[in-house]
């Protein structure tokens, strides 16, 4: 079956430019990245009018109880800082103190559709950058210290007001025997107050410290950045389980050792020598980004979906369109499209269906009419492993 599709909805420019715009306190996203993007702190009054958060403080305490829910309570205690990891018993949340004490819930986008709606305004950085959407409640004097992350966070305030104090100190010496990163010492250079829907951009390690000023929220957009070690085990671990090479170990040039024990130059380099046809190029790391990055954290499962035949799933997308399941990770590069760690490569005319897929997380049914059936079958697959529903 040849394949016809009228992308124009799926692919019209995206409304929310302007909406960047107010996002980023009247500069550009081009603006934004040229001169502050892991350069420098920016604080924007009124990022978000109006914003309330798009969750109560019983509701993320909620989640904080649920099993697939990354949560930490952090306590500031006579004098020491205290850490307990989720999920929670319902009946924590009643013993707690009246002050200095923060919930923090780690990928809320992945259960709630608001909160992913969220991370959507920030599309303008690659969602391969992307880590998640923390929330954090704390009541008057609440925080997690002073502190610096390895990665670029935008703070947004939901309820409340928070005080942060900001430092571009280089004496980050961290407390030995904190259950938590926490600075030895802060020198306070700025200080703001957000107030609902203000925002903080903060580059990675610049140190920080926010603290409640009476009960608030705080959302914070955060990016991955993975160490150059952590990058490289995983792609040795890529090329072992991707490599393929012919021959063995063979010594017809042997001569007599002296030594029966020694492990001869010659070995040495006939080994360096076979060692050399492991090679990489700039596809294969493509191709080891994707996978690696599109993989879900350790804690995510999904559920597979009720099991339906291939046509009563077409004649559902026909009606409804489709979209990823929240905690779905689509990328592509080249010609590979993955999702949640697989790959697939995308045939001729599947292309400007699968990228508008991974951009925008949802496929109108408009823009399926005319599905190739290889591509049905495909979407189908994913349908049953629970990665995408019918909308
Ligand atoms: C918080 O929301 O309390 C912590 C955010 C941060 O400092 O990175
Ligand atoms: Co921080």
């Amino acid at each position: 079956m040849r394949y016809h599709v009228t992308m124009k909805k799926a692919l019209k420019k995206s409304p929310r430019i302007a909406d960047q715009k107010v996002l980023l306190g009247g500069i550009s996203p081009k603006q934004f990245l040229r001169e502050y993007w892991q350069k420098k702190p920016l604080l924007i009054r009124q990022a978000m009018p109006g914003f309330k958060g798009v969750l109560e403080p019983d509701e993320l305490a909620g989640l904080a109880c649920e099993e697939d829910a990354q949560s930490r309570l952090v306590r500031f205690s006579r004098g020491k800082w205290l850490l307990e990891n989720g999920p929670f018993a319902e009946d924590r949340f009643a013993r707690l103190p009246k002050t200095n004490w923060a919930l923090l819930v780690q990928g809320v986008n992945h259960h709630l559709p608001e909160a992913a709606d969220l991370l959507r305004r920030f599309d303008f950085i690659p969602h391969a950058r992307l880590d998640d959407l923390m929330v954090s409640f704390a009541p008057n004097g609440g925080g997690v210290g002073p502190h610096f992350d390895s990665y670029d966070v935008f703070l947004l305030q939901g309820m409340g007001k928070r005080r942060w104090r900001v430092s571009a100190q280089h004496d980050l010496t961290l407390v030995e025997d904190a259950p938590l990163r926490i600075l030895k010492h802060f020198d306070t250079q700025q200080e703001y107050v957000l107030e609902p829907g203000d925002m903080l951009y903060l580059p990675p390690h610049l140190a920080h410290w926010g603290i409640a000023i009476g009960d608030c929220m705080t959302y914070s957009i955060g990016f991955r950045a993975p160490s150059t070690q952590e990058l490289a085990s995983q792609f040795l671990g890529y090329l072992q389980e991707n490599l393929s090479l012919d021959g063995m170990y063979s010594d017809r040039d042997l001569t007599l050792q002296k030594h029966a024990a020694e492990i001869g130059d010659d070995m040495v380099r006939r080994v360096h020598g076979s060692l050399k046809k492991i090679r990489w190029n700039k596809e294969s790391v493509g191709d080891f980004l994707g996978q690696y990055l599109s993989e879900p954290k350790p804690h995510v499962v999904f559920s597979p979906s009720a099991a339906i035949s291939l046509e009563r799933f077409h004649k559902s997308l026909m009606r409804t369109g489709l979209q990823l399941d929240l905690k779905t990770q689509a990328l592509f590069h080249a010609k590979t499209f993955f999702i949640n760690g697989e790959r697939v490569t995308m045939q001729p005319g599947w292309t400007a269906c699968l990228k508008s897929l991974a951009d925008d997380r949802k496929l109108s049914a408009e823009s399926l009419q005319h599905l190739d059936e290889l591509l049905l079958a495909q979407l189908h697959q994913w349908y049953l492993a629970g990665y995408l529903h019918c909308a």
